[in-house]
């Protein structure tokens, strides 16, 4: 059985104190919980103070983003070997925000993803169509083309370790889900793609999160899909109390 994974992108939040307090509140809320992985992505500033918190925590610690290269003259950036140094099992690749504003491109999300496995960095990469592309009826197309160009060249093994995350652009911070339907159509079609470039076990096993406007009232509808894994949270991850309604679900 696949472990879910409950996941929240803090994005460009939280100062550091404001990091720990919620840290430090999320440890004793869901100190039972041993069913779902829950991690928590904080911004670069506070991983270091939030990585001491968690440890012997049920709580696991990813990055939004870094730099492929492991070192050098790349001024403001953040490598892999840093991220693994400072407690991260976790990294997000290709957010859709980084790709809109930061110009990330799938061959740079492919070097990425490449540079996480050289020190063993879980990626939760992030796929999904904007609403000009799902209105022009190219949704699948954009998705297929994401993932195989993101994930160009990967072992057998490192496919096994990839979590897909399913963030239609339009549904991210809007308050506008997918349905359930249509979220778990193209989450099976991303299984499907999974199957052909890879083996049909491998696909069985990926986790695909759903992300775009989860909260406690839609999580059960979304989670309960035959092919979505788990959840990929902005809003809703910032407060530990509808971040742990999430959590919760799936007790
Ligand atoms: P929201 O949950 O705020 O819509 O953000 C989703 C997201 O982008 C998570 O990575």
């Amino acid at each position: 059985m696949k472990k879910p994974l409950m996941a929240g992108n803090w994005k460009m939040n939280k100062t550091v104190l404001e990091a720990i307090e919620f840290t430090k509140t999320l440890k004793n809320t869901i100190s039972d919980i041993a069913n779902v992985e829950v991690l928590i992505c904080p911004a670069f500033t506070a991983l270091y103070a939030v990585s001491n918190e968690i440890r012997g925590s049920n709580i696991n610690l990813g990055s939004q983003n870094f730099f492929w290269e492991s070192k050098g003259a790349f001024t403001g950036e953040i490598s892999p070997v840093m991220i693994k140094d400072v407690g991260c099992s976790y990294v997000i690749i290709g957010h859709s925000e980084r790709r809109q504003y930061f110009a990330e491109t799938n061959e740079a999300v492919n070097k990425k993803i490449k540079a996480a496995f050289t020190v063993t960095l879980k990626p939760i990469v992030c796929v999904g169509e904007t609403l000009k592309e799902r209105e022009d009826n190219v949704t699948s197309k954009v998705i297929e083309k994401q993932i195989r160009e993101g994930l160009f060249g990967l072992t057998l093994e490192q496919a096994s370790s990839v979590v897909i995350a399913y963030e239609p652009v339009w549904a991210i911070g809007t308050g506008k889900t997918a349905s359930p339907d249509q979220a778990q159509e193209i989450h099976h079609f991303i299984r499907k793609i999974y199957e052909q470039m890879y083996s049909k076990d491998i696909s069985n096993k990926l986790r695909i999160l759903y992300g775009g406007s989860v909260n406690s009232k839609n999580v059960s509808d979304l989670m309960n899909k035959p092919d979505i894994d788990g959840g990929l949270v902005g809003g809703a991850s910032l407060e530990v109390e509808s971040f742990t309604k999430l959590i919760r679900y799936f007790k």
